[in-house]
């Protein structure tokens, strides 16, 4: 921390000789490791990270799921930092700034989804106003790659780059199958970031209660007991564990997330199987104090929306005149255009409360992100949803969709919502939205 009480923090994007999976790997990093450091926040907090470029090509820094200001040297994604440069990125998150797990990647359009399957992301955590009672926290980041056998990344088929393109090699913290121990009976506290470039995971950790606070950012009224999470690219968990004694695999299943329909073959993040082990051994640890109520989230339920808005999510063949553009011929359009960084899409009042209903008229899912302001999922598939669910990546399942209700209370600028599988941001399916 600097004086003043700021954070600072040194980013080095890096490619070459980088540690993943126990093996150095002709790919990229942050600081040279996969993934790059965790960086921990409490609201309020102003953070001040530089990021040097020693990567041969463009890049930059977006902080995924934070709410702070999309301009100037704030979360500025319109900025592009050449190789050899830097860039002081400076962030001040408000009081009331949500706690959870976020993240931080690259978002240099057109390369996102080559720079974040390279291994460039890290991990961000917003402290909790008061602490919970548990043994030991962690955070797992989960990644996926692809390196030939002489440890270089692999580059994605055009059918890899329609679909999403999903690593043979599935890591946590950089690792494959890493072991974590603990004694039966304790609480621990599970911050989980699927930092795949495209796959969801289904998450199943079998033999050990599970209780998830939330995804993404706030949390629930209650802790929800699951067997299992379904994390969309882009998605965090804040789950706690509460171990028993034994052996349990925390393992990813398969998630169908549709095709590209008819005959082009299907698409499923499939099953990686085990992720990671749990050994818990030893004594019984004493019983963990009560979890407090959790701090209560906001609820745009019964709040007037000035502004009622729809956003169609579609993949075309192109083939005609302007069509076409991305791989294999395909389009990626957001109500019906591609990416356009000079045209602004969607632009909104600051002050006011917002309803979207987000419609997915292809045969695969899509996870919708909008930066900077946080989503609260007021309906799927036309149901109104029964708890309190902020998030800020919402999967529209092929042929379906999502509302969502976003209070624009602050800040102003322009920034963009997508798709995040990358793959697709990377091909126009991200839209610019402005607010004043
Ligand atoms: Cu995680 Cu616009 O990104
Ligand atoms: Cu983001
Ligand atoms: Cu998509």
């Amino acid at each position: 921390r600097s004086a003043d009480g700021a954070l600072q923090a040194r980013l080095e994007a890096v490619a070459g000789p980088v540690r993943i999976a126990g093996r150095e790997a002709t790919a990229y990093g942050y600081n040279g490791g996969v993934p790059g450091p965790t960086l921990r926040l409490r609201p309020g907090d102003r953070l001040q990270i530089r990021l040097v470029n020693r990567l041969d090509a463009p890049t930059n820094l977006h902080v995924h799921g934070l709410h702070v200001s999309p301009e100037g040297n704030g979360d500025n994604i319109f900025v592009t930092v050449d190789p050899g440069e830097s860039f002081d990125y400076d962030y001040r998150l408000p009081e009331d700034h949500p706690p959870g797990v976020f993240w931080y990647h690259p978002h240099h359009h057109g390369t996102v989804a080559d720079q974040l399957f390279g291994g460039l992301y890290g991990a961000i955590v917003v402290e909790d106003p008061e602490e919970l009672p548990v043994a030991r926290e962690r955070v797992l980041v989960v990644s996926d790659t692809s390196l030939d056998a002489a440890g270089r990344l692999r580059q994605p088929s055009t059918m890899e780059r329609m679909m999403g393109r999903e690593g043979e090699l599935i890591l946590v913290n950089g690792q494959v199958r890493p072991v974590l121990t603990a004694r039966p009976g304790e609480r621990e506290r599970w911050r989980v970031v699927n930092a795949c470039t495209s796959r969801y995971v289904r998450l199943r950790l079998d033999g050990q209660q599970l209780d998830l606070l939330g995804i993404d950012s706030g949390r629930y009224a209650e802790p929800r007991r699951v067997e299992e999470i379904v994390l969309a690219t882009g998605n965090r968990a804040d789950l706690l564990v509460t171990t028993a004694a034994g052996t349990s695999t925390l393992q990813a299943l398969g998630v169908d997330r549709g095709g590209m329909g008819g005959m082009m073959g299907g698409s499923v993040s499939g099953d990686v199987g085990p992720l990671a082990t749990l050994e818990v051994t030893g004594d019984e640890a004493a019983p963990a104090a009560p979890v407090p109520p959790s701090p209560r989230s906001r609820d745009l339920r019964g709040t007037e929306v000035t502004e009622r808005r729809r956003l169609t999510f579609d993949m075309g063949m192109g083939g005609g005149m302007g069509g076409g553009m991305g791989p294999g011929g395909m389009t990626f359009t957001i109500d019906g255009r591609e990416f356009d960084p000079d045209r602004i899409d969607q632009t909104v009042s600051v002050g006011t409360v917002e309803e979207w209903t987000i419609t997915n008229t292809s045969p695969m899912d899509h996870p919708m992100h909008l930066h900077v302001w946080p989503m609260q999922i007021v309906a799927e598939g036309g149901r109104p949803v029964d708890d309190v669910r902020w998030q800020d990546v919402v999967n529209i399942p092929a042929g379906g969709e999502a509302t969502v209700r976003v209070a624009f209370d602050d800040f102003s600028g322009r920034t963009v919502y997508h798709c995040h599988i990358l793959d697709h941001e990377d091909n126009g399916m991200m839209g610019v939205i402005a607010a004043g």
